[in-house]
């Protein structure tokens, strides 16, 4: 059995940075502290990006110690807020950070592929055609149970602005908030479809989860704060009566279960 948080887009930046009357910093140390507090452990917890509001080595320098006071190991994938390279220099120690943030570990009898699907030319999700190969050369039909975690949705969420993108007046238009090349990533993951135990990510700050072709996909709420994704919605709205929450996932054979945990946030700031 495999358990383990995931936790997303905690948008760390200076200790008072606050958007609708959240504050992220609180919020995030709130979060470890609740999942410090749990009355049972987990094998790890996964941050699926965003970890930085703007990406500078000040901002992971804030999160640095917050983060490292929770009583697990924790893995990163790499945000469109994130700077790769900040991200393994400061907040990880990483003397020679690599251009994107792939990597893959084993807990138990699992493996854990984290995929870096930031477009450096934008705020779209993408995966390079190098990554779709390592994606193809992971998702073979025989092998150990495998979770999948990168920090764009790879599949449409039933929500226009996240799917096709948005406009809004005397402002630039913005793509759509999916992975890009979405078809590709789902063809690669689909020979490894019974071993898969899920596609985890981030990018969306709601708690969402879609069952398509086999395949198990599933969004963390953010630790800073929430954004409705009704159907027929096409507009981002933010939801700021929404508290923090975290993803507890278990995975027990085939069998996987998510439980959303909500954290009361801290008094709201006057911002
Ligand atoms: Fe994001």
């Amino acid at each position: 059995m495999l358990r383990f948080i995931h936790i997303s887009d905690s948008h760390i930046s200076t200790p008072d940075y606050a958007n609708y009357g959240h504050r992220s910093y609180p919020n995030l140390a709130a979060v470890v502290n609740a999942i410090n507090a749990l009355p049972f452990s987990v094998d790890f917890v996964l941050h699926t990006g965003d970890v930085a509001q703007n990406g500078t080595a000040e901002e992971y320098a804030l999160a640095k110690p917050l983060l490292a006071a929770l009583r697990f190991p924790i893995y990163y994938a790499n945000g469109n807020h994130d700077d790769c390279e900040q991200l393994q220099r400061t907040l990880l120690g990483v003397q020679a950070p690599s251009e994107r943030y792939d990597y893959t570990f084993s807990v138990r009898d699992a493996q854990i592929a984290v995929f870096d699907s930031v477009d450096r030319r934008g705020h779209t999700g993408i995966l390079l055609e190098s990554q779709l190969e390592a994606l193809r050369a992971l998702c073979t039909p025989e092998g150990a149970p495998l979770i999948i975690a990168l920090h764009h949705p790879p599949t449409p969420l039933d929500a226009p602005w996240i799917d096709r993108g948005w406009s809004e007046p005397e402002r630039p238009p913005h793509s759509t908030m999916l992975l890009a090349n979405w078809r590709a990533f789902q063809a690669a993951i689909a020979p490894a479809r019974q071993r898969l135990r899920g596609v985890f990510f981030g990018h969306v700050h709601h708690a969402h989860q879609v069952w398509h072709n086999g395949v198990f996909y599933c969004a963390a709420p953010s630790t800073f704060g929430q954004l409705a994704s009704f159907p027929e919605q096409r507009l981002p709205q933010p939801t700021p009566e929404q508290p923090a929450a975290f993803n507890l996932v278990t995975v027990d054979g085939e069998q996987v279960t998510v439980r959303q945990c909500a954290v009361a946030r801290p008094a709201a700031s006057s911002a």
